[in-house]
């Protein structure tokens, strides 16, 4: 069921993206060769915890961390642990957070040290297909302008889309209707409309479109091993066009 969000409700929402946004711009500097994956996630409850927020993911569905984490061919919801990365690695953040009941949700992809060419192309062009996907979005139009956006602009590139995984609405709970693709598929394709809130996500692989889930019922890899990147945004529908609620 589409749930819509008045005017009221989407400042709850914007003063959650803006938490989150706060978070990941303390975040990013800390992604440095040597540092765990669990000391991002202990970093992310404090802060949040601090703020008067609550980690969304945290227990979610059983999820066991605050931040999911996810490194090179890991695709998303990898569990944050003792692993410390390197450079030449690519470190995905993932965060969503509820203040006084109103859910946001943002990712980004990390270089660690220095990265390969074609790493820093991959990761170029996911967040080009996010930027894409946000100029797709009208009062008006549907769902699928979006999942084409950044599809016509991964393929022209060569490189795999994520299909298992889907953007989503966002707002009153961690993942509401609709589904949003990043293909286009047989799906529903609803009307895009104010009071929607929509968090984008593209997932883009070095490699093939196919990702297989780990044994830890969680962590989604890319079958083929190739590296993986997701950018995503929290975006409002307003009467006069979106807002993009998060910034990283
Ligand atoms: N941010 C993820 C998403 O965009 C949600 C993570 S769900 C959790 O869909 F269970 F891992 F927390
Ligand atoms: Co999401």
């Amino acid at each position: 069921m589409l749930k819509l969000k008045n005017e009221e409700q989407i400042r709850g929402i914007r003063e959650s993206c803006r938490l989150l946004s706060g978070l990941f711009a303390e975040l990013r500097p800390l992604v440095r060769e040597g540092v765990s994956t669990r000391d991002l996630d202990e970093y992310t409850r404090t802060f949040i915890l601090k703020a008067g927020g609550r980690p969304a993911f945290l227990g979610y569905n059983g999820y066991p961390a605050s931040l999911c984490v996810s490194v090179n061919e890991e695709v998303i919801h990898g569990i944050p642990g003792p692993r410390k990365v390197k450079s030449g690695d690519i470190v995905g953040l993932d965060c969503g957070i509820d203040l006084g009941g109103y859910f946001s949700d943002a990712a980004i992809t990390v270089p660690v040290g220095k990265v390969s060419a074609e790493i820093e192309a991959l990761l170029r062009t996911t967040r080009e297909c996010l930027e894409k996907a946000l100029a797709a979005i009208r009062v008006g139009g549907r769902i699928h302008d979006i999942s084409r956006a950044v599809y016509g602009h991964a393929r022209s590139r060569g490189y795999g889309i994520v299909r298992q995984w889907c953007g989503h609405g966002v707002g009153f709970s961690p993942h509401e209707d609709p589904q949003v693709p990043n293909y286009v598929g047989a799906g529903p394709n609803p009307r895009i409309v104010p009071g929607m809130v929509l968090a984008i996500e593209p997932m883009i692989n070095l490699g093939g479109d196919d990702v297989e889930t780990l044994d830890d019922d969680w962590t989604v890899v890319t079958a083929d091993g190739k590296p993986s990147a997701h950018f995503e945004h929290t975006v409002a529908i307003l009467p006069e066009g979106p807002e993009v609620l998060t910034s990283w």
